[in-house]
């Protein structure tokens, strides 16, 4: 059995893949050696995205699509197998953005809409990919939730129940895609420095008289990250290249937890 990271004549849908933890995984399964098409809502987006993952590459697609409308996923799953002639690797990374309020004040909508623009979205992929998946010899479907989902982060209970519902379907998905040869896993990221962190730091850091750098370490003290420091979007990508590559070829149904050691934070 020969074993590599490679990723050669691989075709990679990364849905979100225009920004943050879906670009960052997009560029390092491209440097690998796969073709990625990345897929969001905003063209102009995309093609920053794609420039930045390799102007010069035949190895990029960008496709415009709503992980919400059923229609428009089903198009852009065909589109993508047409492509390269064939899928082998899906990753949900597409979400709203992150709402910060109590549960206890939170309206109804607020939750069916986080729920319905990621959990669902996640279900409508990868439920869209799975024929085509199921063609590869190498199928892999990686679902990006989150670390709210294990631990108690004070006041994104919402972002919580939604990547609790992203780590139930991944076991459940991996359960009945075993049969075809798809391996189903997760990862689970802690708090990780994308663009949307950064700019919201900024703007925390401007109500607070204070600097993003000291909002982030003071961050990190509250929440106890064993390591000390918030991670990169590529130390996120790295757990999602092993998932893609045939170094995982016996692991399906798992949630790899990336988090520095926050789940580990209180004993
Ligand atoms: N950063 C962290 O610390 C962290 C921690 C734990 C989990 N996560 C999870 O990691 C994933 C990526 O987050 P991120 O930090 O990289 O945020 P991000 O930069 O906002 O990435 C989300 C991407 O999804 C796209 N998107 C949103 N709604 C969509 C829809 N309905 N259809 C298609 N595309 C859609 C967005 O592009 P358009 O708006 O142009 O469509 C955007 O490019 C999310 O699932 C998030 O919950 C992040």
């Amino acid at each position: 059995m020969t074993l590599s990271i490679r990723l050669d004549e691989r075709t990679a849908l990364i849905t979100g893949g225009g920004s943050g933890l879906g670009l960052a995984i997009a560029e390092v399964l491209h440097a690998q050696g796969a073709a990625v098409a990345i897929l969001g809502r905003t063209e102009g987006k995309l093609k920053a995205a794609a420039d930045q993952i390799g102007s010069d590459s035949d190895r990029v697609l960008t496709l415009t699509a709503d992980v919400t409308d059923d229609a428009a996923v089903a198009e852009a799953l065909t589109k993508a197998d047409e492509w390269r002639g064939g899928l082998d690797i899906l990753v949900n990374s597409a979400a709203p953005l992150l709402v910060n309020s109590a549960l206890s004040e939170v309206d109804e909508r607020v939750m069916t809409d986080a729920f319905d623009g990621k959990a669902a979205g996640y279900l409508r992929v990868s439920r869209a990919a799975l024929p085509y998946l199921r063609e590869s010899n190498n199928g892999r479907i990686i679902n990006i939730a989150g670390m709210a989902a294990h631990v108690l982060v004070p006041g994104i209970g919402v972002a919580a129940a939604v990547n609790a519902a992203v780590v139930a379907l991944t076991s459940y998905f991996a359960a009945e895609a075993a049969e075809h040869g798809v391996l189903v896993n997760g990862i689970s990221p802690g708090m990780t420095l994308t663009q949307v962190w950064k700019d919201r730091h900024a703007a925390m850091a401007e109500q607070n008289n204070s600097t993003p750098d000291s909002v982030r370490d003071g961050m990190v003290e509250r929440l106890g990250i064993r390591l000390g420091r918030w991670a990169q979007p590529e130390e996120i990508a790295a757990a999602a290249l092993f998932l893609a590559s045939d170094l995982s070829s016996y692991v399906t149904g798992q949630v790899l937890q990336i988090d520095g050691g926050l789940g580990k934070s209180v004993i």
